[in-house]
Order: C-alpha cells, then structure tokens, then sequence
C-alpha cells in the first residue's frame, strides 16, 4: 500500500472566495481547540503548527509577539527565541509561512500554548506575488512547493495538524495553499454573496480533485456570524434556507449548527496575545458552539469524539 499522503500529516486551510466571513476566526480558533483537546479539554491534545498567509496578520498577533513598524501598519516576526542556539548560517533569526515557498531556513515560532507552534505572516503579499508573472502559473507553483515542504521537510514528526489561514479573498496563493491541503472549512455569511462564492468554491474544489489521486475533503461549510434567531431578517433566513435546500449542492457539506454573530468572539479587536482570546468560558452558548465546532472537525478529519 502507498504510504499516507504527508506520511498522515493532515492540513487543514480555512477558505472562502470572500473576505470577511471567519476564515481567521475559524483558523486562530480551531488551532486553540485543537490543541487543548475542545472547549472541556477532556479531547487529544494535537499538536498544531499554523501557517498565516493571511495580510491582515490577525493570528500571527494572536499567538505571537509581532513587532510593530513605526509608521507602518505591518507587523514583523520576532526575532526566534532560537537564534543563537541553532547554527545556521543561511538563517537570518526570523520566520514568515512565506519563507517556505523561498527555499529559505525554516523555524517554527513556539508559542505560550504547549501545542501550538506558528509560522507568522509577513504581512502583504508582494514578494510572493512577484513570484511568477502569471497567476495560474503561481498558483500551481504555490501548491508545489508546498506539497514537497509538507512531504519532505519532516514536520509530520512535530505535528499532527498544519491550519493554514488565508489572504483576505481569492487570490492565487489562497488557490495555491488549498491545492496543497488536505481538508478544506468554509466558513460562510448567508448573505447572497457569501453563498454564491462557497458553491463557485465547491466547483473549484471539484476541478482540483480531478488532479489528485487523494481528494481534498471538505470538513463542512459553515454559517458564521448568524445573528440570533429573534434578530434574523427574511434575507437571511431566505440564506440560510438555501444553503440546506436539498436541490443545492451546499446542502451536502452543511454543518448542523450555527456560529452566531457574538461580542465575545470579536477576539481579534483585543491586545495581542491576550489570554481570553479564546476563553468563551463565560458565555454558555459560546461554549456549546464551540463545542459543536470541535466535535464536528474532529469527526470530520479523524472519525471520532
Ligand atoms: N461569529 C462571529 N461573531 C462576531 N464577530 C465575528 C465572528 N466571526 C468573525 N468575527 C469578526 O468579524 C471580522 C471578520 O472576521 P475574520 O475572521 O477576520 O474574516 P476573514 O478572515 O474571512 O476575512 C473580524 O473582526 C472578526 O473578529
Ligand atoms: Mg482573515
């Protein structure tokens, strides 16, 4: 039998067409799930490395201290708290995800959760876009390297789970991020927008398994930011039903629950690095969505509780 893809590393990429909908939400919050075993904690502890593509750099300021650049709105990775200690002349001391797709040293960022290790953002994605002139050609590029880093670099020895959280919209490197993984969430407005762009995204996904002899599975699409029933207009409700109408495709990947719209998830609006990022401890419906959540991609992509 051929050996697992990534020797049974899975990677995971939160992805929408469009920006706004929670795929950093989705991807600095299942990171933390993961790795502390659910919202009781009584789940396997994975062990988790996030790789932030995203520009707005939200995730990288979640689990690491970024340094900020007077005058700029971009954030820089810390200098490894490594450097020094591992002798690598080609390493400069500092990381982003996008050094993978430059051949350079690679060294994971520890962070102040035991499981969780993090390659950051480097912010816009200029350098990376100046990689090939035409953007089919990027994005394959892009899906190539990072298949032959997932494959060969030997990470599946540090981590059970690679969350991959993506630029703001679709652009070639999202595309090319999502060629290399394995599963694929998709968290969604339902406004009609949203929905449009998760069933072109199905679509999409159809196209890439053509190529792949192991599918990229989706984990399930997700409505996000659902305001609470007594506050849901006609539109959304007219949204939601559509999305779980048997005559459309969305139907077959629908998660049997919402995320509503709540205060307490508006994490990324708090300091850096603060602790109750992803505490929801005080609010029991937060709790048991994110229970829901964990269960679901848990049983999704390991076929247990
Ligand atoms: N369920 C939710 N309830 C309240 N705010 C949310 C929820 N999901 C996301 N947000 C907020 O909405 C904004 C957009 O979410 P984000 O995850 O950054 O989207 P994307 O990464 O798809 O662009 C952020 O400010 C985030 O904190
Ligand atoms: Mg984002």
């Amino acid at each position: 039998m051929a050996a697992a893809l990534y020797n049974g590393l899975k990677v995971l990429t939160s992805y929408h067409r469009k920006g706004g909908v929670g795929k950093t939400f989705f991807a600095s919050t299942l990171a933390y799930l993961l790795a502390t075993g659910g919202p009781d904690k009584k789940g396997k502890k994975r062990r988790v490395l996030i790789l932030d593509y995203d520009s707005q750099q939200d995730t990288s300021k979640a689990f690491l201290a970024m340094v900020s650049i007077p005058g700029e709105d971009e954030y820089m990775p810390p200098v490894h708290p490594e450097f020094g200690e591992i002798d690598d002349p080609d390493w400069g001391g500092t990381n982003t995800s996008s050094d993978i797709l430059f051949d350079n040293p690679v060294y994971e960022y520890p962070t102040a959760h035991d499981n969780i290790a993090i390659l950051p953002s480097e912010g816009n994605v200029d350098r990376v876009s100046a990689l090939s002139a035409q953007a089919d050609e990027l994005e394959v590029n892009i899906s190539r390297y990072m298949r032959d880093w997932f494959e060969k670099s030997g990470i599946h020895e540090d981590y059970d789970v690679v969350i991959v959280d993506n630029p703001p919209s679709k652009t070639p490197v999202s595309a090319g991020l999502m060629g290399a993984a394995t599963h694929v969430m998709i968290p969604t407005e339902v406004n009609r927008d949203a929905i449009d762009g998760a069933t072109l995204l199905l679509d999409r996904i159809d196209k890439i398994n053509d190529d792949r002899d192991v599918p990229l599975e989706v984990v399930g699409i997700f409505p996000n930011m659902v305001p609470s029933p007594s506050r849901l207009s006609v539109k959304d409700k007219v949204g939601l039903q559509w999305l779980y109408n048997p005559d459309n495709r969305t139907s077959n990947y629908m998660a049997d629950f919402f995320i509503q719209r709540r205060e307490c998830y508006r994490v990324f609006e708090r300091p850096s690095m603060d602790p109750s990022h992803f505490s929801f401890v005080h609010n029991f419906h937060a709790q048991a969505e994110m229970n829901k959540l964990y269960n679901h991609v848990v049983d999704s992509m390991w076929g247990e509780q």
